[in-house]
């Protein structure tokens, strides 16, 4: 058996193989998605069950593992004493804000000085515009800021400033993509914020891997870790999530740093939604909107009303739905389209909803309502480029399938939201009062909600129906009978 440090093993002899058995470096394999570390090649991981995700890189045992081995001394040779949870000194911890408020409170309430954020998303997403007019916004209050891109050229960079009419602010901007010069300008200059854009075209010089490999992505990012923490110096990571087997993805980094945001969208629709999946210095439950802009990103204070501009009013198959993105209601339009199929499977296909949610809905409506469902197509789509993930969608997926199924548009002006279980029982939901506060304050005139949370909702003066079976909605389609309101 061989032991870590190359000794073989027989019972409780060491010998020493040291010289020629262990001149070939070893190599192991991680896994590009999740970062796990195996002796071995495998087709799919054992961990997170990714296909094809395994890169070959050099054991920890050879040269590396050596300097990382020396470097883990001299960090235990100060090892401090354990101190008891009572003795800690607490306090806010310092932070700036932006001045872009949804990137704000994303962060938790601003940038927390020494923390390292990962800000990952599909290529082209725009991470770069964010991320240099966050620090345009910094440098306006006098912090030194600085910009390091392996990406792009200075002058392509003068060129975006320009278009984002940021070009006059105290950006420092660096082309360098060697972490051991990256390191030394920092120590020279003293930033406040680094911006390393992007991590996978970082690398450290004494790392044989090509940049974006997962040993140059780890010691790089461990490297910064390091940096952000002992200088203190705020950096953020720009990460790309691609599906290309040479660039590492960013699954891995999500366990070194304090803070992970996503920015997502659909790159059809100018909407993007940046997201904090992991922040240990706030909630993660909260999301920034933008819209993408010849001039850069601007902020959408109300999503509601930016997602229903240019709704069809009084159709069938269209319904208004009120769901919860962070601790925000958002209204949100939901639309169907059930159609005799021409083919022999009937085809099911959603946008920005989970297509296995949808089927689950159809059969709860075909049992429970004895709709026929099973020979039509159905197209489920939330309009506006928005992805939601949320059972309160369901009541109004469900609306929008019968009133299209039916040819019966629902009342106007009506929100609706529940969740919907398989007996066809509607279920109670979080936050049913803010949710009815997003939709009286933006003129609406009727909610249809889940029965049981009724009685939760504060006062209010829009007019509110409970339902407790998805049965009751057939007559709140207009033609069956009219709404008073
Ligand atoms: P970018 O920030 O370069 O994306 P990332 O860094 O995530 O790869 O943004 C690229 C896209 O954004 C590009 O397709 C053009 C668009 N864009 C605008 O529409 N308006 C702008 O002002 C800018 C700077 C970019
Ligand atoms: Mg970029």
């Amino acid at each position: 058996m061989l032991s870590e440090d190359g000794n073989v093993r027989i019972g409780t002899f060491f010998i020493n193989f040291g010289g020629w058995f262990m001149a070939k470096d070893k190599t192991v394999f991680f896994c590009k998605e999740c970062g796990n570390e195996f002796p071995k090649w495998m087709g799919q991981c054992p961990a997170c069950k990714a296909w094809d995700s395994f890169e070959e890189a050099p054991a920890a045992s050879g040269v590396q593992g050596k300097q990382r081995a020396a470097r883990g001394k001299s960090d235990t040779a100060h090892a401090s004493a354990p101190v008891k949870l009572s003795g800690i000194e607490r306090g806010d911890e310092e932070r700036v804000k932006t001045g872009i408020e949804e990137f704000d409170r994303v962060l938790g309430g601003g940038i927390v000085k020494g923390s390292l954020v990962l800000v990952g998303g599909d290529p082209g997403i725009g991470k770069s515009t964010l991320l240099l007019e966050a620090c345009a916004m910094l440098a306006r209050k006098k912090l030194n800021l600085l910009y390091i891109s392996g990406e792009e050229s200075l002058r392509q960079i003068g060129m975006r400033a320009e278009r984002l009419g940021v070009a006059d602010d105290d950006v420092l901007f660096l082309a360098e993509t060697s972490l051991d010069a990256i390191e030394e300008t920092v120590n020279r200059d003293k930033p406040d914020i680094i911006v390393i854009d992007s991590i996978q075209t970082v690398y450290r010089e004494d790392i044989s891997s090509s940049p974006g490999s997962i040993s140059q992505v780890r010691e790089t990012t461990g490297a910064l870790m390091r940096m952000a923490k002992s200088m203190p110096v705020t950096v953020f990571i720009v990460g790309h999530v691609t599906k290309e087997g040479t660039v590492a993805g960013p699954r891995m980094l999500e366990h070194m740093v304090d803070t992970v945001l996503y920015f997502e969208g659909d790159a059809s629709s100018p909407y993007r939604i940046l997201r904090a999946v992991k922040n240990r210095f706030g909630s993660t439950n909260e999301v920034g909107v933008f819209e993408m802009e010849g001039d850069g990103l601007r902020e959408v204070r109300n999503p509601s009303e930016h997602m229903l501009e240019g709704r069809p009013v009084g159709e069938p198959g269209s319904v208004i739905a009120a769901s919860i993105e962070g601790t925000r209601p958002i209204l949100a339009e939901v639309q169907a389209l059930v159609s005799r199929t021409s083919f022999a499977m009937p085809r099911r296909t959603c946008l920005g909803i989970d297509v296995n949610r949808v089927n689950l809905l159809l059969a709860v409506i075909e049992k429970r309502m004895g709709v026929q469902l099973s020979g039509s197509d159905a197209y489920v789509n939330v309009t506006g480029g928005m992805k939601i993930n949320e059972p309160a969608l369901d009541l109004a997926v469900v609306m929008a399938l019968l009133s299209s199924a039916t040819d019966k548009a629902p009342a106007e002006k009506t929100v609706i939201f529940g969740e919907v279980g398989l007996t066809g029982e509607i279920r109670g939901v979080s936050r049913a009062s803010q949710r009815v506060m997003e939709a009286q304050n933006l003129a609406y005139d009727c909610v249809i909600m889940p029965q049981v949370n009724v009685k939760d909702i504060g006062p209010h003066k829009i007019k509110v129906i409970g339902v407790g079976h998805i049965r009751e909605l057939k007559p709140l389609l207009l033609g069956d009978r009219k709404i008073k309101t």
